[in-house]
C-alpha cells in the first residue's frame, strides 16, 4: 500500500485555500499501480456476490468502472444534476459550504440487487450518504462501499450507516 500512497501527490490550497488536495492522477498514470489499486479494492468483495458498482461522479467512474470488471459486475454512474437523460431519482445533500445534489436513473439498478458504491476520496461524508439515499430509493441492496483514500479529519465515517462495510485503502 506503500508504493500505493507514494503515487498520491498532496496539493497544498487546491481548489481553494487552506485544502490539502490528494491527487490520485499519478497513480492512475502508473499502469501497475492502478492495476494494484483495483486488485486491492476488491479484495474484500470477491465472494460478495457484488451485481453492481455505482461509482459517483466524477473520479469515482475511473475506479468504479475497473472495479467491476475485476469482480464481473455492471457498472452503474451517479451523477451530478442534469447530465442523465430521465427519468432520474434525485438525493440533495448538504457541502460545507452549500448544497449538492446526486442522481441515477430510475431504471439502473434492479429491486434486490446487491450493489457496492466506489468513490475516489471519503471526506464528510456527505457524498457517500446520498449515494446510499439513492441505492434505497431503488430499492436494491446495498452491501458496502469502497474508497480509496480516507480523510480522517473530515470524519465522514460518522455519517456512514454502521451496518455495512466501508472500506478505505489509504488513510489519512
Ligand atoms: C470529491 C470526491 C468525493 C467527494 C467527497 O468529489 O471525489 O466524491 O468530493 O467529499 P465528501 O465526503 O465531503 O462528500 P468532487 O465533488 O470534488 O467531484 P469530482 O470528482 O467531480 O471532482
Ligand atoms: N482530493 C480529492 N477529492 C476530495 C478531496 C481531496 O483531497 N477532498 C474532498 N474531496
Amino acid at each position: 500500500m506503500q508504493e500505493l500512497a507514494a503515487l498520491i501527490r498532496a496539493v497544498p490550497d487546491f481548489p481553494t485555500p487552506g485544502v490539502l488536495f490528494r491527487d490520485v492522477a499519478p497513480l492512475l498514470a502508473d499502469a501497475a499501480a492502478f492495476a494494484r489499486c483495483i486488485d486491492a479494492l476488491a479484495e474484500p468483495w470477491r465472494a460478495s456476490g457484488v451485481q453492481a458498482i455505482c461509482g459517483i461522479e466524477a473520479r469515482g467512474f475511473i475506479f468504479g468502472a475497473a472495479l467491476a470488471q475485476e469482480l464481473h459486475a455492471g457498472f452503474v454512474p451517479l451523477r451530478k444534476p442534469n447530465k442523465l437523460p430521465p427519468p432520474v431519482v434525485a438525493v440533495d445533500y448538504q457541502l460545507e459550504y452549500g448544497s449538492d445534489r446526486l442522481e441515477a436513473q430510475n431504471e439502473a439498478l434492479k429491486p434486490g440487487e446487491r450493489v457496492l458504491l466506489v468513490d475516489d476520496v471519503l471526506a464528510t461524508g456527505g457524498t457517500l450518504a446520498a449515494a446510499a439515499s439513492l441505492v434505497d430509493r431503488l430499492h436494491a441492496e446495498l452491501i458496502g462501499a469502497s474508497v480509496v483514500i480516507e480523510l480522517v479529519a473530515a470524519r465522514g465515517r460518522t455519517r456512514w450507516q454502521g451496518s455495512k462495510p466501508l472500506h478505505s485503502l489509504l488513510r489519512y
